[in-house]
């Protein structure tokens, strides 16, 4: 086999995070270099409980946890969707707090280092609102080209929000950072809502979850219920959309997914718009032009739904 791809994960863990985490730290085509860690799905200090505590269970404390922001670039953060994955962001499983500790560099730091030391070989895997990756790119004008690429779960390029009508919760809980994002001079794959909300793993493939006799397998099988009430309640699913590990399955499996190609511009006006990523779908046609010089972003617009699920699922140890 060739050699696994290098990836950080930025992350607000958050259930569909712990879902993305543990099947990444399944899966030997990749290296979880480190996981980063930022607010969102929870306050910060939390999501690096939470990221240490998931190192621990899939038996990893070999992985390096940097704590990140702690809010967006320009407001107040939002507040934690608690009612999505529990006011713990672990679905309020009642877990044991860490025994291990996040490193002293801090997510910016982390990023910027292994970067710069090993050019060309790590993938940037953001799962949550992208202040952090948006400040690295502010501290080392060079990272993006040292960059293997950034593969993320964000945004909704041609269908409503989640968090808002307009926008999607990693997006809309920083658009100034995700703008930022999305003007990297590197490959940048967006797995937003128009992709992760086609991909549901239904109740009885959850329920499969429970039946495995491994640890990552019984910690998901804990705090799932929290998510699948939300599903339920939000959207009468009997199931859940697989948001964060969308980004995984496609490290993995890309002939799954189709795609298209555009420039993106967030916006990050105050109105009923904010957090909205906007592909640009014609050419500019006089005037002031918002996407001028921005890189092509690949966005995930559909995918084998069946192949990808069943592809997590084996990694979790579900037989199928
Ligand atoms: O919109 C889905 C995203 O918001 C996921 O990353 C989920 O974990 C939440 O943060
Ligand atoms: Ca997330």
């Amino acid at each position: 086999m060739s050699r696994p791809r290098r990836i950080i994960v930025d992350t607000d863990p958050g259930i569909d995070d712990a879902m993305a985490i543990f099947f990444a730290l399944a899966s030997p085509e990749l290296e979880v270099v480190a996981l980063t860690t930022v607010f969102g799905n929870a306050h910060t200090p939390v999501c690096t409980a939470n990221a240490l505590r998931l190192l621990e269970i899939a038996g990893r404390t070999d992985i390096a946890v940097a704590e990140g922001a702690h809010a967006p670039m320009a407001m107040p953060f939002r507040g934690p969707a608690d009612f999505v994955h529990g006011g713990d962001g672990q679905g309020d499983a009642s877990l044991a707090p860490p025994s291990t500790r996040p490193v002293l560099e801090d997510a910016v730091e982390l990023i910027v280092d292994r970067v710069m030391s090993a050019p060309g070989e790590i993938t940037l895997v953001p799962l949550g609102p992208l202040t952090n990756i948006a400040r690295a790119l502010q501290a080392e004008p060079r990272l993006a080209a040292n960059l293997a690429g950034i593969v993320l779960m964000g945004g909704n390029a041609f269908c409503g929000g989640n968090a808002t009508p307009a926008a999607e919760a990693n997006v809309v809980n920083d658009p100034e950072a995700a703008d930022i994002v999305f003007g990297a001079a590197c490959p940048i794959v967006m797995a937003g809502l128009d992709v992760t909300e086609r991909i549901v793993m239904t109740g009885a493939q959850l329920d499969l979850i429970g039946e495995v006799d491994h640890p990552r397998a019984q910690h998901l099988a804990a705090i799932l219920p929290c998510y699948r009430r939300f599903a339920r309640e939000a959207s009468g699913l009997d199931g859940i959309h697989v948001h964060d590990s969308t980004t995984i399955s496609y490290l993995l499996a890309p002939q799954h997914f189709s795609h298209r190609s555009h420039q993106i511009r967030v916006d990050t006006g105050h109105g009923v718009g904010r957090g909205k990523t906007w592909p640009r779908t014609r050419p500019a046609q006089h005037g002031d032009d918002p996407w001028a010089g921005r890189p092509p972003v690949t966005i995930l617009t559909d995918a084998d739904v069946d192949a990808v699920v069943r592809l997590e699922l084996g990694r979790l140890g579900v037989g199928l």
